[in-house]
């Protein structure tokens, strides 16, 4: 069976602006709202978002909740709650690595084709970026080696030394021979 390969971008962006079935914000356990990329999508999506993120009685690090878009030119918001960065010796990684196998897992379940992940905790969370990339490039690779029905997968960053970092770890974690290796 010839199976759909599945589009990886990295890009830099503001992550409101972007056209695709889902966008996923790094949100905290309360899902009401905050500072960073989650101010920016609540105040694009506007008031409606956080009434529905209120009905959901928040969402545990690591896991992910979604919500439709409103007002943001994505039609949902896949919401996880990052791990706060403490040195490493609290299952941070285990924990951003379930951000995006969850938000994934959900995309897939609501039949979405294009997604588009922020940076998860490498901002107010001080989860150090070039770890993080690294594992959410490797997340995303280890998910699509099983499932690739979604069309895309954009990593969206805010700032071009974020975007080089990305660039870098995908050159490491991908290298040539995606998307050859996950074509059945
Ligand atoms: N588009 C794309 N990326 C963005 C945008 C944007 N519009 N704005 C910021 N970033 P952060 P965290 C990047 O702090 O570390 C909130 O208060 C930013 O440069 O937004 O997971 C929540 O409510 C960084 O690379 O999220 C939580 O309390 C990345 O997004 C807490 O912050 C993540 O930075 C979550 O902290």
């Amino acid at each position: 069976m010839l199976k759909m390969k599945t589009e990886i971008i990295i890009i830099q962006a503001d992550i409101t602006t972007l056209e695709v079935d889902a966008i996923v914000n790094a949100a905290n356990p309360s899902l009401l709202g905050g500072g960073g990329v989650d101010g920016a999508i609540h105040r694009a999506a506007g008031p409606q978002l956080v009434e529905e993120c209120r009905r959901l009685g928040g969402c545990k690090r690591g896991e992910a909740k979604i919500t439709r878009g409103y007002n943001l030119p994505a039609k949902y918001v896949i919401h996880t709650p990052g791990p706060i960065w403490r040195g490493g010796g609290e299952r941070e990684e285990k924990i951003l690595k379930n951000c995006y196998i969850n938000s994934l897992r959900l995309a897939l379940e609501y039949r979405l084709r294009s997604l588009a992940f922020c940076s998860i905790s490498t901002g107010v969370y001080g989860f150090p970026i070039e770890k993080a990339s690294l594992i959410a490039l490797g997340s995303v690779k280890d998910f699509l080696k099983k499932k690739d029905s979604l069309e895309k997968v954009i990593f969206a960053l805010f700032s071009p030394k974020d975007l080089q970092v990305y660039l870098k770890a995908y050159r490491k974690i991908f290298r040539k021979d995606y998307p050859q290796e996950v074509r059945k």
